[in-house]
């Protein structure tokens, strides 16, 4: 699966916000590949820069500063005019979000909504979008498909509107789907049936798939390959398995940690990484997780003082680098 080119190769992506208070750098230097066929999990706390990558490759950042590379099948997409990566939008890549209700208009019926979006990108007739609609609401399962395109989207469940919206995202054959926080919402019967549709999908498409998230657990279902982000950089970067048989970085280390474990008693605490995320406004000189690092509160004042003061750069065995002064690849008790 390696040799096949990447479908979508970003590198060296920094995304930077002006504000008030100066420069936000909400994404530092990223790369990644992902093939088709296959899915990279992006995880990290709230605000470590999921979203602000994702909306990147989409070319979806007005008035910040994009640098970097973001190639889709060898085409450059950062400094493509506007126009034309609306062409690539939803034809070769699209975006499934955690609240399809904030994506689905209230005053259109959905399956006015999948047609409409397959007529902007195939110019087809509106009778053939139409029939095209309602085949999309058949493909990701929803019972009565003719019936229930001419319904609006508050008559849906969450579950039910969260497949229309993947029916909206597919319709038009994308090569490359960017899922962010697709089942967060969502009760774990339903989150597991809508990642299980995901997946027969890409099964059946050869689909690339970018699943962001914050749960690990998610994660473990269907990724294979993990990007762990921290602080707007990639803190560890390995295939599932080795991420989780054996995380290296101090944070993915306590991800890992905050699972509920089956064997967890109904009042145990849950296990919280204690302190904040850093500061994007004035980013402290060493590594950023410092401050919440356990590896570096028990080491020596010298590996201290050198977490604190050079910030570490990615590194490592090629296959599973990561960004820490002193990776440990551990292997955790199953
Ligand atoms: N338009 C903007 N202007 C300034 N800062 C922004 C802007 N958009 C995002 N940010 C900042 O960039 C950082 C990363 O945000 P992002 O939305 O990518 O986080 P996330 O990892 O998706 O978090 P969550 O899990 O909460 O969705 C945050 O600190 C956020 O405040
Ligand atoms: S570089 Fe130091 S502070 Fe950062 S994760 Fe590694 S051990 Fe912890
Ligand atoms: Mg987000």
């Amino acid at each position: 699966m390696t040799d096949t080119p990447p479908l979508l190769s970003v590198r060296d992506l920094s995304v930077t916000f002006p504000t008030p208070r100066g420069p936000v750098r909400a994404v530092d230097t990223l790369s990644f590949d992902v093939r088709h066929g296959r899915t990279l999990g992006i995880v990290g706390e709230s605000g470590s820069g999921k979203s602000v990558t994702s909306l990147a490759v989409l070319g979806l950042h007005t008035g910040a500063e994009v640098t970097g590379s973001i190639t889709l099948a060898g085409q450059e997409l950062v400094g493509l005019p506007e126009r034309e990566l609306n062409r690539l939008r939803g034809r070769r890549m699209a975006m499934i979000f955690q609240d399809p209700l904030s994506s689905l208009h209230p005053y259109y019926t959905v399956g006015e909504q999948i047609a409409e979006h397959h007529r902007v990108h195939f110019g087809s007739g509106r009778k053939a979008a139409r029939e095209r609609a309602v085949e999309a609401l058949a493909e990701v399962g929803i019972p009565e498909p003719r019936r229930r395109s001419r319904e609006y989207p508050h008559q849906f469940s969450g579950g039910m509107r969260q497949r229309v919206m993947i029916a909206m995202a597919l319709a038009c054959e994308p090569e490359l789907l960017i899922a962010d926080e697709p089942t967060t919402a969502l009760d774990v019967t339903v989150q597991a049936q809508i990642l299980e549709l995901i997946a027969q999908i890409q099964e059946e498409r050869a689909l690339a798939v970018v699943m962001i998230t914050h749960d690990l657990g998610v994660i473990a279902r269907v990724a294979h390959d993990v990007l762990v982000m921290y602080g707007g950089r990639a803190a560890e970067h390995a295939p599932a398995e080795a991420l989780f048989a054996t995380p290296a970085h101090p944070y993915t280390r306590g991800l890992l940690d905050s699972l509920p474990r089956l064997d967890d008693r109904d009042d145990a605490p849950l296990r919280a990484i204690p302190g904040s995320p850093p500061s994007l406004l004035a980013p402290a000189p060493g590594c950023a997780f410092a401050p919440r690092c356990p590896r570096a509160a028990e080491a020596p004042d010298d590996e201290r003082s050198h977490c604190r003061t050079e910030r570490p750069a990615l590194g490592g065995p090629a296959g599973h680098p990561v960004a820490c002064h002193f990776p440990a690849y551990e292997g955790v008790a199953p």
